[in-house]
């Protein structure tokens, strides 16, 4: 098993079957020890933030599964807080897909103008380059398709997949009485085919999530999902 990268919240490793090994950590994103799923650094160490990210992770990805969406999921180990996967090659250096149901968080701060907080958006997806330098920034499909990140064909077929994914999620947290913000997911290519599968996890770090109008943190979050 080699490491092949150290990520703020999870560690990668490369396995003899070609498979990829994620290790969730107990660190979340966040800053002064105020978790944020949007922001780049780690804020905070949450003991359990690891097993509780990746038993969401599991879950969200097994009823993608029986869906027929493509994932990179193979299985996961919850006493050893890993999860094995496909490997998978990303777009670029990576981007970030957000599909969003209110409007909050970056959307607000940059349509603030046009927008009111917590407005209702119908799976509106946006797509920022994973850029820690440049703060995430947000990206067209033009500009995907110039900068030979993403063509227009992929574009469509990521999208769609957005809408899709984001929709389970938030049918599976409807059925507890919580209600979808936005969510953010990554994608690559995978296998022979090349084919675009969801990859990384799907956890309270990259989700705004609220039950009777109120935030619940990732930890939390876990526990009304699952149960204790
Ligand atoms: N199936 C996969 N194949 C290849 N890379 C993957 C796969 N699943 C997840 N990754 C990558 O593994 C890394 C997971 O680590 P982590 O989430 O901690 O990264 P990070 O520090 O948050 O940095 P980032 O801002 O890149 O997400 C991410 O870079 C993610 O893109
Ligand atoms: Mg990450």
């Amino acid at each position: 098993m080699k490491l092949i990268y150290t990520g703020k919240t999870k560690n990668v490793y490369a396995l003899e079957d070609g498979n990829y090994l994620l290790k969730f950590k107990d660190d979340v994103t966040g800053e002064d020890g105020k978790f944020d799923p949007g922001a780049n650094t780690v804020g905070l160490t949450l003991e359990g933030a690891g097993k509780a990210g990746l038993r969401l992770t599991k879950f969200f990805f097994e009823a993608l599964k029986e869906k027929g969406i493509p994932t990179h999921y193979v299985d996961a180990d919850i006493e050893e807080a890993t999860m094995k996967v496909k490997a998978a090659t990303v777009f670029g250096e990576g981007l970030e897909v957000i599909c969003r149901y209110r409007a909050v968080g970056s959307f607000l701060r940059r349509y603030g103008k046009y927008a009111e907080e917590g407005q209702p958006l119908e799976a509106f997806v946006e797509v920022t380059l994973k850029d820690d330098a440049r703060q995430d920034p947000p990206i067209s499909e033009d500009a995907l398709d110039m900068l030979g990140i993403l063509s227009k064909e992929e574009y469509t077929i990521l999208k769609e997949l957005t809408k899709k994914i984001g929709n389970v999620v938030k049918e599976e947290l409807g059925k507890k009485g919580i209600e979808l913000y936005d969510i953010k997911f990554e994608f690559g290519r995978a296998g022979e085919t090349r084919e675009i599968i969801l990859i990384d996890e799907i956890s309270g770090g990259n989700m705004r999530a609220y039950k009777d109008g109120k935030y619940i943190e990732p930890l939390e979050l876990e526990k009304l999902v699952l149960g204790e």
